[in-house]
């Protein structure tokens, strides 16, 4: 079977890179596999991922690799550099280059660096995909965010999104808001001042025409929105967590601050959630968190499925 020529052998550096055509692209071969379980058992017999994770993961760790072995790809890296020989000062360049040597056909990578995934697809030619780099990016995240939206409402255009917490020093607020500037979204981002979202996310933004306001309070808004999505405080990247102790009860999402929101409210949140998501939400109609990182697997085997050329 022919390969996406959009994707076949492409990086997955920045949700930037990706228009609404190649996103929609992702998600349809995602949705036809949830509705076709083992339709890509195997296609990918015989290649080899690399995952290099530098920094903590469950969820992104764990469905890549359970994505690739479902594919037949063979998986080696790490998912703690501690037992590597990064401990021993090795360099992320020796690191692929090594990696290079054993067969790689793609790297997944999370590093604390910010670029560490650009840097990556310079020094390589195997495909690149970026599972998080410090607080820039977490584009492969971005696509589950939107597919979870794209499958709750049917549609994206007309859709009014609050993005809420730490979406200064968070890589999925910056990632979700350039993937969401493919649509007709009207944007919401709820944090206190000092956690805001970034400059240059808002610059790309405007410069996209998206409509975008700021709040620092979830009361304010929480009954014009169709999607909350939480996001928890990075406390391993936030220099001073001073002002945020102060004001974190404005940003903790349980059923009373959501008595006032539209009944088809949906819940978002990357996960892990620490107190800013109470567990009493989760059987709640508008919890869709589970669900989304359920749909990890699907969207991630569709996309290693694109880039490394598998039957459709
Ligand atoms: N959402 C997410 O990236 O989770 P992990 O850090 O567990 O991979």
């Amino acid at each position: 079977m022919a390969a996406k020529p959009d994707f076949f052998e492409r990086d997955v550096v920045s949700m930037r890179d990706f228009d609404r055509g190649q996103l929609e692209l992702v998600f349809q071969q995602a949705a036809t596999l949830e509705r076709t379980p083992g339709r890509l058992d195997g296609a990918l017999e015989g290649k080899l991922a690399v995952l290099l994770f530098f920094e903590p993961s469950t969820r992104t760790y764990s469905s890549f690799q359970v994505a690739a072995e479902t594919l037949g790809l063979r998986v080696s890296g790490f998912s703690n550099p501690k037992g590597s020989s990064v401990s021993k000062g090795e360099t992320l360049h020796d690191t692929i280059r090594m990696f290079e040597g054993y067969g790689a056909d793609c790297f997944v990578i999370r590093h604390g660096m910010m670029g560490a995934a650009r840097f990556a697809a310079e020094i390589t030619d195997v495909p690149v995909i970026n599972a998080g780099d410090g607080r820039r990016e977490h584009p492969t995240q971005a696509m589950i965010d939107i597919y979870t939206i794209w499958k709750a409402f049917g549609k994206m255009d007309g859709l009014k999104v609050g993005i809420m917490g730490d979406l200064r020093y968070g890589r999925t607020p910056s990632s979700l808001s350039y993937g969401l500037s493919n649509y007709q979204v009207e944007l919401c981002f709820i944090a206190p001042d000092a956690l805001q979202i970034r400059p240059e996310v808002e610059s790309f933004l405007n410069r996209r025409g998206v409509i975008s306001s700021k709040e620092t309070n979830l009361r304010s808004v929480a009954e014009t929105l169709d999607v909350l999505y939480v996001t928890r405080i990075q406390k391993e990247r936030i220099p001073d967590l001073t002002e945020y102790e102060r004001v974190k009860k404005l940003y903790e999402v349980d059923l009373a601050a959501l008595k006032d929101t539209k009944p088809s409210l949906k819940v978002l949140h990357p996960l892990p959630r620490m107190g800013e998501l109470a567990t009493e939400v989760d059987s709640a109609v508008f919890a869709q968190y589970f669900a989304q990182a359920a749909a990890g697997l699907p969207l991630r085997m569709a996309l290693l499925n694109m880039i490394l050329g598998g039957a459709e």
